[in-house]
């Protein structure tokens, strides 16, 4: 597929996981693509890599000043960086809470700031923000991460309905557990990293990780110029996990 072809995109957090997996992706549908990250040094051509911090504003609007200048342009922007954070309401304190939604949830709105004026330049803009099956299931132990993406969630809404006259489309992906770095290290932190990565797929009815390939498929369904009619959406790729109900095997 070409539908990218002659678009410009930027995805932050694009060094990795989900975001490698999207940036590449657009650029093999014809997209030129940037990507924005903390680390960008293990980004290769055709792909171009910016270091910013989403947590600072002031080198989230310099990275995307510079990426839309090489870029000649910007179409497309994948808010994408993200943290983790485990514990329930308790065991966090004020200072975690306030890092991880500088990042996961003010990262989006500072580099959302800083493309928008861009994004009104094209004639095929859209948004789309990582979310996570976390904005709409109760999950244990994930109290402060899922606070953040609820948040996503909702901002993901209202910049839809903020935008739409802008000729700016903005939508979410939620994907359940994805099997990237991330959860590598979540994994390698377990007591029992085998059993806590049988326990991970067995909660997902397709009895298997989400990978990162699949949930970047999602994102670029949602960013595609073939995609004109749909804003406001949050497009679940968690293998059933918020859908579906099913009963043990066997009965
Ligand atoms: N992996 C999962 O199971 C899963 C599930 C649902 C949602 N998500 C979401 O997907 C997104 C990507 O996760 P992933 O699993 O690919 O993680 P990852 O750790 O593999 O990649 C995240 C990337 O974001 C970058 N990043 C982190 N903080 C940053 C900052 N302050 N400024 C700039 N870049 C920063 C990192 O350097 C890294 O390259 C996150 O928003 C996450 O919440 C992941």
């Amino acid at each position: 597929m070409t539908d990218f072809q002659g678009l410009k995109a930027l995805v932050t957090g694009g060094a990795s996981g989900i975001g490698r997996a999207t940036a590449e992706l657009l650029a093999a549908r014809g997209a030129q693509v940037a990507v924005l990250d903390l680390d960008p040094s293990s980004v290769d051509k055709p792909l171009l890599g910016f270091r910013a911090d989403v947590t600072d504003d002031t080198s989230v609007r310099e990275a995307v000043a510079a990426a839309v200048a090489e870029l000649g342009g910007l179409d497309v922007l994948v808010n994408n960086a993200g943290i983790g954070a485990q514990g329930t309401v308790e065991d966090n304190d004020d200072a975690e809470w306030q890092r991880v939604f500088d990042v996961n949830l003010f990262g989006m709105v500072r580099t959302a700031r800083a493309a928008l004026p861009h994004l009104r330049e094209s004639r095929h803009a859209a948004i789309v923000n990582t979310c996570s099956i976390a904005a709409t299931a109760g999950l244990p132990q994930r109290a402060l991460y899922s606070a953040t993406k609820g948040a996503v969630y909702s901002l993901t809404l209202a910049m839809a309905a903020d935008h739409i006259r802008e000729g700016i489309r903005v939508n979410c992906v939620n994907p359940g557990t994805a099997d990237t770095p991330w959860i590598g290290r979540l994994l390698a932190k377990a007591p029992d990293p085998a059993a806590e990565r049988a326990a991970l797929e067995a909660r997902q009815p397709t009895g298997r990780l989400v990978s990162a390939d699949e949930v970047a498929g999602a994102i670029a369904y949602l960013a595609s110029p073939l995609s004109g009619a749909t804003t406001g959406t949050s497009l679940a790729v968690d293998g059933g996990m918020q859908g579906l109900r099913l009963r043990p095997v066997g009965r």
